[in-house]
């Protein structure tokens, strides 16, 4: 059988993802032992994966090499399998392959076996996924957030950071979003019901963030000047747990606060977490997420794109701010 995939042909400059990447197609290779095959229903679109596409040696892992299909979190039925644990109509998750099927490592790509039980199946690349997990553990356990304590989230209309500023309103604290124009931050306040959000791309941004008044977390996704501004605005004994560096992304450049100094005159703490790290608590954390979901207190839009071949303008959207909440491409069944 023929599979379509997408290949990484060459190294993406900024978004211009259409010249890195090429829609492929080869037939399926025999099936390994330890294997199993897994018809996509839907993959994840993530923001951090645009690293991995990157030719830097420094980064937590190395960049994915040339002529290889595109990797990330996908969702699906086993069609075949040469692992234990694992049968034929299976719902699982796993780092597979952005393609029409994936062939994993059942091992190595993290694959589970999902309740199948769960009525809308997306919900397992968000609340119940990796971004619900980096949003409760960054403001839980990195921004050790307490009730009462005002936390701010950037990138907050975006998939992690819609699910951090429900979850800090969830453990009782008031939670403030930065987004990009006034439509996503109406949607914070307005229909998550958050204390305020700070538009970043209209005027006077650091007037916007004198009236909201000072902040004890941080829960920063994106770096860059955004950074800078928060660090003189933060509490004495504040946290910045820094969750992703997206102003960098897509050639930036590299962080660096001007305002470092802050660090020592409001004595703050800043701590990078990474979700591997925490893989092994996620069962936990995705019952907690997962009873928050059913009693509807921790909502997530979907931006859903039809069809593997429209793969890169969803991806695009994390780069340039078209979604509202979690992006993800849906595959024919
Ligand atoms: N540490 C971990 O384990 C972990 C796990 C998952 C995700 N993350 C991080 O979480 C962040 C969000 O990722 P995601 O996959 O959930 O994507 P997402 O938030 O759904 O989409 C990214 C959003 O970021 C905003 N954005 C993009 N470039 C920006 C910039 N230069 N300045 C300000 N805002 C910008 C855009 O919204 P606007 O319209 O508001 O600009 C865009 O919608 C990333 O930094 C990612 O690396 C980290």
């Amino acid at each position: 059988m023929q599979n379509r995939f997408w290949r990484i042909a060459r190294r993406p400059e900024g978004t211009d993802f259409a010249a890195a990447l090429e829609l492929d197609e080869a037939p399926l290779a025999p099936l390994g032992t330890g294997e199993i095959r897994i018809r996509n229903s839907h993959l994840s679109m993530d923001a951090g994966t645009r690293m991995w596409l990157t030719d830097r040696e420094d980064g937590y892992q190395p960049p994915l090499p040339l002529g290889i299909p595109m990797s990330g979190l996908v969702l699906g039925e086993v069609t075949e399998s040469h692992a234990d644990g694992f049968a034929p109509g299976d719902l699982v998750r796993a780092f597979g392959q952005w393609a029409d099927v994936s062939t994993v490592d059942a091992v190595m790509s993290g694959a589970i076996v999902l309740d199948p039980t769960v009525t809308d199946r997306r919900a397992w690349f968000g609340p119940l996924g990796m971004n619900g997990w980096t949003a409760l553990w960054g403001v839980e356990q990195t921004g050790a957030a307490k009730p009462g304590e005002r936390v701010l989230v950037s990138a907050a209309a975006g998939a992690t950071g819609i699910l951090a500023v429900q979850v800090a309103k969830l453990l009782g604290c008031e939670a403030w979003g930065i987004a990009g124009g006034a439509a996503k931050c109406a949607y914070l306040t307005d229909e998550l019901g958050i204390a305020g959000a700070v538009d970043y791309k209209a005027a006077d941004v650091g007037g916007q963030l004198d009236a909201a008044g000072g902040f004890d977390i941080y829960f920063d996704n994106v770096g860059g000047d955004l950074l800078d501004q928060v660090l003189t605005r933060m509490n004495h004994y504040g946290r910045i747990a820094v969750c992703g560096l997206l102003a960098d992304y897509t050639g930036g450049g590299r962080t660096s606060p001007r305002e470092f100094d802050q660090v020592l005159m409001r004595r703050l703490r800043i701590e990078g977490f990474f979700s591997p790290d925490f893989m092994h608590e996620g069962p936990a954390l995705t019952r907690r997420l997962r009873d928050w979901t059913e009693a509807g207190a921790l909502v997530m839009p979907y931006d859903v794109t039809q069809g593997l071949e429209n793969t890169l303008s969803a991806y695009a959207k994390l780069f340039t701010g078209g979604n509202i909440g979690k992006v993800i491409v849906e595959l024919e069944a």
